[in-house]
């Protein structure tokens, strides 16, 4: 019997040895400890022993059966380490590896053209003022002495709401919601989207103006083109040169468009300025004293300069895009390289 027993512990102790997972372990446990176990299967044939044998033989058993729980639970934990050393070797991980870095977005080359038509207009005095861009007839048309009949009101230019609601077809507007809200001195300039029924390469459906109006005591159109002169150098460069082209407008009298010369042929002609060498970059003018009227300030008192300029236009002068409608794409190939 105790042979027997002792057999069997070396068997179990060398099977358990080579188990090569816990799963092997696992079977070699149920093959000498498990309900059909050998260990068992000896305890079980112990009924056939003389009572003098018995007690020695079955403390003999469970011994034999300790030694083999605690050599079983061993080598388990030592499979078991043995896999967690595996994994740690190959999933080594380098911590001294440069991170990779998070994607940062962009803002839109139309926003970084704007922040920087505002920045230089702040430098100069002037502040910062928004209205809706579903607008009344009235602050559209009416107030900025646009009169019912004017073709500016055609069906091809405007988009209509209602009868008395369209799309706002310029900023122009917020000089009218400024000026009603506010007494002189005002100096504000107000940037946003505007919207006209017409589409092509240099035309956009919607596109973006910024407009600027200062008024005071005393204004002349000197002021105005001082101004608008320091903000064409600030934005495009000292080398720049610019030219006041007189022009019309019903709210403003008198009118001038401003051009500057050819970025791209630098004045000597080429296609994009019409062999001209000039380009046209925004329009202007002193306040019409019919405005001030609609807004109620007294035109023998007071008088102001306006301009309004579209941001698109420019940036498309200022970076050399050749389609306007690739702003409004949102080719990441485009946006990317502002
Ligand atoms: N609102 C005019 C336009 O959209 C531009 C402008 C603004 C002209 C202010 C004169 C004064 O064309």
């Amino acid at each position: 019997m105790k042979d027997k027993l002792n057999k069997i512990e070396e068997a179990a102790l060398q099977s358990a040895s080579v188990a090569a997972s816990e799963a092997e372990l696992q079977q070699v446990r149920a093959r000498y400890l498990g309900r059909k176990g050998e260990i068992t299967a000896v305890m079980k044939g112990m009924g056939q022993l003389s009572p003098e044998e018995r007690p020695l033989a079955g403390a003999l058993a469970n011994q034999v059966k300790d030694r083999l729980e605690a050599a079983f639970a061993e080598r388990q934990e030592s499979l078991r380490q043995e896999l967690m050393q595996q994994k740690l070797a190959n999933e080594c991980l380098d911590v001294t590896l440069p991170g990779r870095r998070r994607r940062r977005g962009y803002k839109h080359p139309i926003t970084q053209v704007t922040e920087e038509i505002i920045e230089i207009f702040a430098a100069l005095g002037f502040g910062v003022a928004e209205g809706p861009e579903i607008e009344r007839d009235f602050y559209n048309f009416e107030a900025l002495n646009i009169p019912k009949d004017h073709p500016a009101r055609d069906m091809q230019d405007t988009f209509y709401v209602s009868e008395d609601v369209v799309l706002r077809t310029h900023t122009s507007p917020v000089q009218i919601r400024t000026m009603l809200k506010q007494k002189p001195p005002v100096r504000v300039v107000a940037p946003g989207t505007v919207y006209r029924r017409d589409s092509d390469i240099t035309h956009s459906p919607m596109f973006h103006q910024i407009e600027g109006f200062l008024v005071d005591r005393q204004v002349t159109f000197g002021d105005l083109k001082g101004i608008l002169t320091t903000f064409v150098t600030e934005f495009f460069g000292k080398n720049v040169d610019v030219r006041f082209r007189p022009s019309f407008f019903p709210f403003t009298e008198p009118s001038a468009e401003v051009d500057i010369q050819c970025v791209i042929c630098g004045g000597t002609g080429c296609r994009v300025c019409g062999q001209s060498g000039w380009l046209e970059i925004l329009g202007s003018g002193m306040i019409d004293p019919e405005v001030f009227k609609s807004v109620d300030y007294d035109p023998e008192l007071y008088t102001g300069f306006a301009f309004g300029l579209g941001i698109e236009r420019i940036a498309m002068l200022k970076y050399g895009v050749n389609d306007l409608r690739l702003f409004f794409e949102n080719d990441l190939r485009f946006l990317k390289q502002f």
